[in-house]
């Protein structure tokens, strides 16, 4: 998800809040049912470039159904938007089928500690690119994320060198799209949420399509097969495909609402804390097996990314 620039007001209404409680709340609940259709599906169909493709096609699909029924807008498109959103929807790209890579390489749970690590790279890349300084603070925070996430990385027992290299290119892609999108989101302040988002999904199905049939594309069809007999029938497939799909969608617009409404810091100490739901509930839900020492590990990445986002917010 992107982050806009508008920044929190204390004048913001009771209602305005209790609107944004929703979109967190159904941020949170949208992406725990993502992870799980998404992982259920990779254990069926291990093809992570042509199911973040499907992914993104359905909620292209979706959105043209709310366009055509009138139940949102449709977004006036000049080549100037077209061409801000070009970058954004790259780094979008990039960070969605890097996770998906990870996820179908290791436990969702372990992909998501390693997305804790995002604030690293967002302050090696703003320090080196922009040559933007932090306080003494955000330094040290970055020390309980680096050394949570190396402790349970060495007690992972579903641990992969191709799922770790995935999490953190979807880390590199996620902090170079919210570097772009924050200028972005105010400056088409009459785009909302809603169709900003489908229109980042509309370009970055056009990079990835290519380039999923491309990678995966020879294997398409017996991957499929195997897929359907697995669930027993094309149709439950199809059904699979498409929930995880919609359901990937409305987390990333759910996002997106918040957004218009929060600061980027808030959004991101929101984000550290939709992991904490993601982590706790695919470790439930796929019974996967946690060392104690990993949940220490996680457990200081998690802290040490929600003392980044403290530490800026109090600079
Ligand atoms: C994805 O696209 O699946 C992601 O990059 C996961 O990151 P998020 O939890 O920050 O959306």
């Amino acid at each position: 998800a992107v982050h806009a620039a508008a920044a929190d007001t204390p004048s913001t209404s009771s209602g305005t809040n209790r609107k944004l409680v929703s979109y967190f709340g159904l941020w949170y609940a949208f992406n725990i049912v993502f992870n799980i259709l998404n992982k259920s599906t990779l254990n069926i169909f291990p093809k992570p470039w042509l199911l973040s493709t499907i992914q993104l096609a359905s909620g292209v699909i979706w959105m043209a159904g709310m366009w055509a029924l009138r139940l949102q807008p449709v977004p006036k498109v000049s080549p100037k938007l077209i061409f801000s959103l070009a970058p954004v929807a790259l780094f979008h790209t990039v960070a969605h089928v890097s996770a998906c890579v990870s996820f179908s390489k290791m436990a969702v749970s372990f992909t998501h500690v390693i997305k804790a690590a995002e604030p690293v790279f967002s302050v090696i890349l703003t320090s080196v690119f922009m040559g933007e300084s932090f306080s003494a603070m955000t330094y040290l925070s970055l020390l309980p994320i680096v050394a949570g996430c190396s402790l349970a990385a060495m007690k992972e027992v579903s641990f992969s060198i191709g799922g770790f290299n995935g999490a953190l290119i979807s880390n590199l892609g996620s902090v170079l799209r919210n570097v772009f999108s924050k200028k972005l989101l105010n400056e088409f302040s009459y785009i909302d949420g809603i169709n900003m988002y489908a229109l980042i999904s509309i370009i970055s199905l056009c990079y990835l399509a290519p380039v999923a049939y491309f990678v995966e594309g020879s294997t398409w069809a017996a991957g499929w097969s195997a897929a359907a007999s697995a669930l027993g029938s094309n149709a439950k497939f199809v059904q699979l495909l498409a929930l995880g799909g919609v359901f990937y969608h409305l987390y990333n617009q759910v996002s997106y609402q918040a957004l218009t409404g929060i600061s980027p810091l808030t959004f991101s100490v929101g984000n550290t804390m939709k992991r904490v739901a993601v982590i706790v509930s695919s470790v439930v839900f796929f019974r996967n097996y946690v060392s104690p020492l990993n949940w220490v590990g996680t457990g200081l990445a998690i802290l040490g990314a929600y003392l980044y986002s403290n530490s800026k917010i109090k600079k």
